[in-house]
């Protein structure tokens, strides 16, 4: 049994949907998959998504990221609410949320916001970012939400097994971003994503991380620790992502 990873796939361009919709029927039916979120803020297109999926592959493991529980174009409600929405279509999918072992192996989804841990926002980022206007955080801030979601996460039990891997849609660690990188890029630093996950990592005694949102594929050893970002990312983004589902360990 193989375990493969993709996030990103941000099925609002019709041909990630249609890239999705090709995938070998028969290739992968013994095999884990991990989407480490942004499907598409449109419920609809998330179904799609786990239509096209779910059949494809023994078990998928999913966690949301920004771009699902945006609520914008789905009533305006909150989005815990939302996040709850999509956590109950999941399991009627039979889709894992939360930590899945698979023989030896434990898998472990970190839930996450960015909390200005790798830097505050500028006035750009304050201004343009979409969550901003996109979510609906019922006036917490987003430390409050990354406090909110790292209360919910279970680190489980992990005596026992052999391996044990770690799962967030956002950046682990800001020197996942390479050194040399254009400076108005930079200035999304602040909402990639936490600190907070790195600590849950080392907690949990990861050796391997799978990680998205920064949309930049990296495959990265650090301290240990091997992180992975197999985003497929939007389709002018086609230096930064590989465009495919990663076969990343072996189960
Ligand atoms: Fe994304
Ligand atoms: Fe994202």
């Amino acid at each position: 049994m193989r375990l493969f990873l993709g996030s990103d796939f941000h099925v609002d361009y019709q041909q990630n949907l249609d890239w999705l919709r090709a995938l070998s029927r028969a290739d992968f039916t013994d095999d884990v998959l991990i989407v480490a979120g942004d499907l598409s803020d449109r419920l609809d297109l998330v179904k799609s998504c786990f239509d096209e999926i779910v059949p494809r592959y023994k078990k998928l493991l999913f966690l949301p990221g920004n771009h699902d529980l945006w609520t914008s174009r789905s009533g305006k409600g909150p989005s815990f609410d939302k996040f709850e929405t999509l956590n109950t279509l999941c399991h009627g999918y039979g889709i894992e949320t939360g930590p899945l072992a698979v023989g030896q192996t434990l898998i472990v989804p970190l839930l996450a916001w960015y909390d200005y841990s790798f830097g505050e926002p500028g006035p750009s980022i304050r201004r343009g970012w979409m969550d901003f206007y996109k979510c609906n955080w019922q006036g917490l801030t987003p430390p409050d939400v990354a406090a909110r979601f790292d209360a919910m996460n279970v680190i489980p039990e992990t005596s026992g097994f052999n391996a044990v891997y770690s799962v967030s849609h956002f950046v682990p660690r800001l020197d996942l971003m390479p050194v040399r990188y254009p400076e108005k890029h930079k200035a999304l630093f602040p909402v990639l994503g936490t600190e907070r996950l790195e600590a849950q990592i080392r907690r949990l005694g990861s050796s391997k991380h799978f990680y998205g949102h920064s949309h930049l594929n990296r495959n990265k050893l650090i301290d240990g620790v091997t992180y992975i970002n197999n985003a497929f990312g939007y389709p002018s983004e086609t230096e930064i992502s590989a465009k495919t589902i990663l076969h990343v360990a072996d189960l």
